[in-house]
């Protein structure tokens, strides 16, 4: 299996800050978030990561280098516009080949790591499988509906103004190559982008697998606002 990390995008929400550093490699705890992503990716037993590079590449490259300080192999891909977390996939293909896939927003941090969940996706017969998590405020988030017997997903929006659970996507998925077709499928949405949640949500309707799930029991953050 492949990882594939986003480090792509402006980080307008996070501004001044990202007028000079890329949002991926903003210091917590002293460590670039970004970092603690590969450790995670690495400690699932992947070693081979694409990097999907876009404003401020070179300062992701030189601050991340080649993963031989993590004992893994990163490949940068380069993104020339912020089109979309379905986009940013769609331009890895050749990376990711026809493998299994974990993709890991460059903004995101779990407590906990993500190995069971590697694990389950590796092993399970699954096309499609995310992390879940409660949040407060579904609206700003991708969010999923599930069956009642709490085994699969049955339907996924991205931020709807009245969201029906609050059940949010953590930036944590597991996809086969089926992925690709789907991207195929889909038109960009209200704010211009491929928006991998209609991708998936078309997996949903048109491919026989169900899409799978682990909910987060640590705590999750998206970094992406100044006030998470
Ligand atoms: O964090 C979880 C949420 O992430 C999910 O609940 C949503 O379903 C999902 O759409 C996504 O929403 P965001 O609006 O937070 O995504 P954002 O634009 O912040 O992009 C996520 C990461 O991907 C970030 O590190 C920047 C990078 N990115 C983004 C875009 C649009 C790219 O590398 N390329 C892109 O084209």
């Amino acid at each position: 299996m492949k990882g594939l990390i986003l480090a792509g995008g402006h980080g307008t929400r996070l501004r001044p800050i990202t007028y000079t550093i890329q949002k991926q490699l903003i210091p917590i705890a002293n460590k670039a978030i970004i970092y603690y992503i590969i450790e995670d990716i690495v400690s699932a037993g992947i070693k081979e990561i694409g990097i999907v590079v876009g404003p401020n590449k070179e300062q992701v490259k030189e601050k991340v280098g080649d993963g031989s300080r993590w004992g893994c192999q990163i490949t940068y891909i380069e993104q020339d516009e912020p089109k979309g977390l379905a986009h940013a996939i769609l331009i890895s293909k050749e990376f990711l080949g026809e493998d299994k896939f974990i993709m890991y927003l460059g903004d995101n941090l779990i407590k906990g790591g993500i190995n069971q969940f590697v694990d389950n996706f590796k092993n399970g017969i699954h096309s499609l499988s995310l992390m879940l998590t409660e949040v407060p405020n579904p609206e700003d988030y991708g969010i999923a509906l599930i069956d009642e017997q709490k085994k699969v997903i049955t339907k996924l929006l991205e931020k709807p103004k009245a969201p029906p659970t609050n059940l949010s996507i953590v930036g944590i998925y597991g996809f086969t190559n089926e992925i690709f077709e789907a991207i195929k499928n889909i038109k960009p949405s209200w704010r211009n982008e491929l928006e991998v949640t209609d991708a998936m949500q078309w997996m949903i309707e048109n491919q026989s697998k169900n899409a799978s799930f682990n909910i987060v029991t640590g705590w999750w953050k998206d970094t992406g606002s100044a006030q998470s």
